[in-house]
């Protein structure tokens, strides 16, 4: 399916991490249409999104009322990775993203978890493959009463509102060289979300291309891949590009490059 960047673009300021969920199931055309985006939404092929309509299980792990704990989730979408691609990491973070700010175009409130959760659990649930994991998953539904009061507590723990500025992201050609496109992607790239809100993302800019790498060595023992929370701001980026008329193709790299975005065609 084509990224529908307008209402995705609309929904990356919109977007936040909630973890308390009101006792309310997800309305039936909401389900309808998230079961679609996941079905729909699948640019690589190492990479699927499986809504999972009425959990059977609490699969969420943490502390209870502290960080990491996810409650009352009447709905959860399972980001599910083929572990013999060398690309599942940023393909499960780049088309779980897509899932994420659809729900978001929605009004539904989720939250990427890729620790605090039971990953046998949630294959169980998710029915997935020998050859495949649930990197994370998202609960679904509408936040509780109250619940921006816990998030505001944990946000003040966690920084979670916080981005870094592009000046400590972006190397390669001058801001003032800047055509609007790259502005636009990597103004929306800077507030993807990450796991512990670590921003691991580095973005070179040269002409016609902006290259994503992670920012320190990858510690493959790490819960959360760092090339993860980079397939999510590769998202961002393809969204601010499209919003000023400029379509690009992906090259993915090796460590510590994550992928290139080179402009295929520009339209205005
Ligand atoms: C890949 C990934 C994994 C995450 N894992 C967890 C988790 O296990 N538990 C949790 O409470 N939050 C988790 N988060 C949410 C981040 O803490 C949150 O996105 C970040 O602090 C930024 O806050 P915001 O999403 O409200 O903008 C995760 C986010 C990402 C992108």
């Amino acid at each position: 399916m084509d990224i529908p960047f307008s209402a995705w673009h609309d929904a990356i300021p919109r977007r936040r991490s909630i973890r308390d969920y009101a006792a309310r199931a997800v309305e039936t055309a909401d389900l309808e249409a998230m079961r679609r985006v996941c079905a729909e939404f699948r640019p690589f092929a190492s990479a699927r999104s499986v809504l999972v309509a009425d959990p059977t299980e609490d699969i969420f792990r943490g502390i209870p009322g502290g960080y990491g704990k996810v409650s009352g989730a009447p709905a959860l979408v399972a980001f599910v990775g083929d572990m013999r691609s060398p690309d599942v990491q940023e393909a499960v973070g780049y088309t779980g993203e897509g899932i994420i700010l659809e729900a978001t175009a929605l009004g539904l409130a989720t939250c990427w978890v890729g620790g605090f959760f039971s990953p046998r659990r949630a294959a169980a649930i998710a029915s997935v493959a020998p050859n495949e994991r649930v990197l994370a998953v998202t609960p679904l539904g509408y936040p509780k009463e109250g619940s921006s009061l816990k998030e505001r507590a944990m946000s003040r723990f966690g920084r979670n509102w916080q981005r870094r500025p592009l000046s400590e992201l972006v190397s390669g050609l001058g801001e003032t060289q800047w055509p609007g496109w790259v502005r636009a992607a990597l103004e929306a790239a800077r507030l993807a979300p990450s796991a512990m809100n670590r921003q691991p993302w580095r973005f070179r800019v040269d002409r016609d291309t902006i290259t994503i790498s992670a920012d320190s060595i990858l510690n493959p023992t790490m819960v959360v891949s760092k090339r993860l929370d980079c397939g999510i701001a590769m998202l961002h980026i393809e969204i601010g590009a499209l919003t000023s008329g400029v379509r690009g193709r992906w090259e993915l790299l090796k460590s510590p490059q994550v992928a290139r975005f080179r402009v295929a065609v520009e339209s205005r």
